[in-house]
């Protein structure tokens, strides 16, 4: 059985090192992993991974990168290089960028490649508005999944996918394929800035076979980030417990 804690990453959204460690220290002997995003990452930079993991925590780079297979391939390898244990890329990119990515990340330390499918910010609305999908029932679902079976033929290790895609994804890709699921949300409504559109419950996501959760503003901007952490480890431990290994 996977410990509770090994399931919930928290996003270090924060414009400074200094405020980022304040959560990761606040958290200390709940929280072990830790995701690094465009924000943290291009105030602080490595440096930022470094502080986070000199704290013994695991962190997670969230850089997306998309771009041309070669500079997807050198950005990956020092993504990689950083000391991250993950590292994420836009499966939109296209097969020979996520292959690229890969060895990039190979070459860099070994961190493992997770391929964004479709933002969960994005709904079916916003997808046809810039020609990715069309309007049709299931357009976003078919894509996810489309993008889901390309990330992991370029070898990728996993995906990152909303709540509502995790069990078909499961389906698809097999039990070895890791699914990282932001977009959780276990109160009702996330506030007028809430911009998450595919939501879910942690608990649901990992009984619907999600290794992990990311969850960002619902601990950091949480009076007691503390008590809110705790409350999403009690879930997923309780939706671990039904779903098996
Ligand atoms: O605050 P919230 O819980 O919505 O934060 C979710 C985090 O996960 C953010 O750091 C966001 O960049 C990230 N993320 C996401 N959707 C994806 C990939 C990453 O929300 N598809």
């Amino acid at each position: 059985m996977i410990a509770a804690a090994e399931r919930l990453i928290v996003a270090l959204d924060y414009p400074s090192v200094e405020e980022a460690l304040v959560l990761c220290d606040t958290l200390a002997g709940l929280v072990t992993r830790f995701k690094i995003g465009l924000e943290l990452f291009t105030a602080g930079g490595p440096l930022a991974v470094a502080a986070v993991r000199a704290r013994g925590m695991r962190v997670f780079l969230d850089l997306k990168i998309h771009d041309i297979p070669e500079t997807a391939r050198r950005a990956a390898r020092a993504a990689a290089a950083t000391g991250a244990e993950l590292i994420t890329v836009h499966t939109a990119g296209g097969p020979a960028m996520l292959a690229a990515a890969v060895e990039g990340a190979r070459h860099g330390g070994g961190a493992g490649v997770l391929a964004v499918t479709v933002l969960t910010s994005l709904d079916a609305l916003e997808l046809a508005r810039i020609g990715t999908v069309g309007t049709g029932a299931g357009a976003v679902h078919d894509l996810v999944l489309k993008r889901a079976e390309v990330a992991q033929a370029a070898g990728c290790v996993g995906v990152i996918a909303s709540p509502r895609e995790v069990k078909a994804i499961r389906a698809l890709c097999g039990p070895g394929f890791l699914i990282v699921t932001p977009g959780v949300r276990s109160h009702d409504g996330g506030g007028e800035n809430d911009d998450q559109k595919r939501t879910g419950s942690a608990g649901q996501a990992i009984s619907d076979g999600a290794d992990a959760v990311v969850v960002g503003r619902q601990v950091r901007d949480a009076a007691q980030p503390r008590s809110e952490a705790l409350i999403l480890l009690d879930q997923i431990a309780l939706a671990a417990l039904g779903s098996g290994p």
